[in-house]
């Protein structure tokens, strides 16, 4: 069964304040990750993009859209080359929508259906209203909002797109022409962008915390590094370099991505760490958060030091580790007022807090 998707995203995002089909949301902008979605189901996907901004996005041919909805579902589907079985049309504003809903659309099309609507159940009691007036309380049970991928005949497609009628629901057009539309559960995350609001919605954030400490080292030659910068007073011991602000962090960011901490990446006793750079490490440990999809939103970091005073050194540590994250990093200092081994100048600690952003978890 060929399946072929058309992705609508010619709009001009009114309501969000600019085209939001080219925004970003984790790596890719909502469009790509629409596109994604489609190309996995799809021998073939056309999108719609606004005439003046045809970029071209992989996996996909791009056609200048309509001032409608409707319009740009038409020119996308006049671009098709093939003969497909059953089309699909997907808005690029529900960028998350997950293959699976994708999947339950095109088998219930095998099955034998004229049009299919993905839809979820309505959770709040619905008012029909005349300007402040409530005329009427529905009765919900038998409501259900549309989502899409929508799924369709190719050849109901083609009397949809020839009808002369324009709407916001590919569907309604189908169930006004006499078609038998079916519907099948929809998915949360499959929720339209309208808003900025709606857009931070499909973020999630995790949150991570870390401490390191180390000895002063007797030896000379050791120098003390902080963050990846080299600031002049007495080195740490340590297998590695014993940048503590840099352990603290990874720990954190491994811990909000729910990895663990620095020891379940690398071997303590690995031969290969003896005098590692720490901010290689840490390097490692965010490619691991990374391919969890999460991005480092924040990271707030305490030095505890008696010795050296730091104040001079705090905002080129932060950049530093800006740097290499990504997000925004803040460096403190504080003494330990000479209580305990790091009041008495023996060492060295710091603790860290990261604030992780992905998109939103598991499918729903
Ligand atoms: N769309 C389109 N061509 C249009 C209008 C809308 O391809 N002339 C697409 C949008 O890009 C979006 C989907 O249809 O992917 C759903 O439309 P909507 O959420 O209303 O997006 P916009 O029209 O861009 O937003 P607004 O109505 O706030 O201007
Ligand atoms: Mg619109």
């Amino acid at each position: 069964m060929a399946v072929a998707t058309l992705v609508v995203a010619a709009g001009s995002g009114r309501r969000f304040g600019g085209p939001k089909q080219f925004e970003a949301l984790g790596g890719a902008s909502l469009v790509e990750h629409a596109v994604a979605a489609a190309t996995s189901v799809s021998s073939e996907v056309v999108v719609a993009l606004p005439a003046g901004r045809l970029e071209s996005i992989d996996g996909a041919r791009v056609v200048a859209g309509g001032a409608t909805r409707s319009e740009s579902v038409r020119r996308a589907f006049a671009a098709l080359e093939g003969r497909p079985d059953f089309v699909l049309v997907h808005d690029a504003a529900r960028p998350l929508a997950p293959v699976s809903v994708f999947e339950r659309v095109i088998a219930r099309l095998a099955k034998g259906a004229d049009a299919v609507v993905p839809v979820l159940a309505i959770p709040d009691t619905v008012k029909q209203v005349e300007g402040d007036r409530v005329r009427a309380t529905i009765d919900r049970s038998t409501l259900r909002a549309a989502q899409t991928p929508q799924g369709f005949r190719y050849d109901v497609l083609r009397a949809v797109v020839e009808s002369a009628m324009d709407g916001t629901d590919d569907a309604a057009v189908a169930e006004s022409l006499g078609y038998e539309v079916v519907v099948v559960q929809g998915a949360p995350r499959a929720r339209k962008v309208t808003t900025r609001q709606d857009l931070h919605e499909l973020v999630g954030v995790r949150v991570g915390f870390g401490v390191d400490q180390h000895a002063v080292s007797r030896d000379p030659g050791r120098h003390l590094v902080l963050g990846g910068v080299r600031v002049a007073g007495a080195g740490l011991e340590a297998h590695s370099d014993g940048d503590v602000v840099a352990h603290a962090v990874a720990d954190a960011i491994l811990g909000a991505a729910g990895i663990g901490g620095i020891g379940d990446v690398y071997r303590d006793s690995d031969p290969a760490l003896r005098g590692a750079d720490s901010m290689a490490l840490l390097r490692g440990c965010l490619e691991r958060v990374w391919e969890r999809g999460l991005r480092v939103a924040q990271v707030d970091v305490t030095i505890l030091a008696e010795r050296p005073h730091l104040a001079g050194e705090l905002g080129s540590i932060a950049a530093n580790l800006e740097r290499v994250l990504g997000g925004s990093v803040l460096v403190k200092a504080k003494r330990p007022e000479g209580l305990g081994a790091l009041g008495r100048g023996e060492g060295l600690a710091a603790a860290a807090v990261a604030l992780l952003e992905g998109l939103l978890g598991d499918e729903s």
